[in-house]
């Protein structure tokens, strides 16, 4: 973490999990464990449907509402599917996109998650953009270039101005739910190389701003060496983030 410089964040993705009405139990474990004072902004992305009763059960814990994909059209004949329009005006701050549980069953690719990060932009909503390798690409050393490539593609267009309003989050593949984390200095070093593709698209200002979060199986235990590397600015967070106590252990984390 650098706070002189950057946002805290730690954002819990809910996945397909959990119910609008579970929101309110959570929140009442959560306040219970959560420090008195706030050390990083907290995130919640939940399916859209539950944006509202996260909006209204977040206020206490000043738990910010994000939805986990959108639609990269602004609006039609499109059944199924939600625009940044309808999610902004429903109150989301944040969204995912490029999960790569997006891109692995609903076969997104990199244009597409650009895309999507755009529409977002547009609405005013950020987009937490993610990033990772397989397995396979990081067993053959192609982990630098293809992260360097899928920033690249993510953040094509998107102006300087535009990047303030970005989180990028980096999620080896195999990390993900998988209990396997990426050590604290491989998860560094893939991090700060975000950061140096970044200084070469915008210069060292705008590369010095941006937050970029660790995901893959972040908890309770390994939180605080993440984020304790220079380049990890919080945790995009899954399974530990259904569980209030683990999820307000990571927010604790960032206190140190
Ligand atoms: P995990 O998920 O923490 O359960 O590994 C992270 C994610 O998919 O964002």
């Amino acid at each position: 973490m650098n706070r002189k410089y950057r946002k805290t964040v730690i954002a819990g993705n809910w996945k397909m999990n959990q119910t609008a009405s579970g929101i309110k139990p959570f929140m009442e474990e959560l306040k219970a464990e959560l420090p008195q004072t706030k050390s990083c902004d907290i995130v919640l992305c939940t399916p859209a449907v539950m944006i509202p009763a996260m909006i209204r059960g977040g206020k206490e814990c000043k738990v910010a509402a994000g939805g986990q994909d959108v639609s990269k059209y602004e609006k039609g004949a499109y059944t199924g599917e939600v625009s940044a329009d309808q999610l902004a005006d429903i109150g989301a701050k944040y969204c995912i996109v490029g999960h790569s549980e997006r891109r692995q069953y609903h076969h997104e690719d990199d244009m597409l998650v650009n895309a999507k990060a755009k529409a977002l932009l547009e609405k005013g909503i950020i987009p937490i953009i993610c990033v990772g390798e397989s397995l396979e690409q990081r067993e053959m050393d192609l982990t630098i270039e293809y992260i360097t490539y899928q920033v690249k593609a993510a953040l094509y267009g998107i102006s300087a101005q535009q990047l303030r309003h970005c989180i990028i989050a980096y999620e080896p593949i195999w990390a993900i739910g998988t209990g396997k984390t990426a050590t604290a200095q491989q998860a560094q070093e893939v991090c700060e190389a975000i950061r140096i593709v970044i200084r070469k698209m915008y210069g060292a200002r705008p590369a010095r701003a941006v937050s970029i979060l660790y995901g893959g199986s972040m908890n309770a235990k390994n939180a605080a060496e993440l984020l304790a590397q220079p380049d990890i600015d919080g945790g995009l967070i899954g399974g530990a983030s259904l569980k209030p106590a683990d999820f307000a252990q990571i927010v604790k984390a960032t206190t140190q």
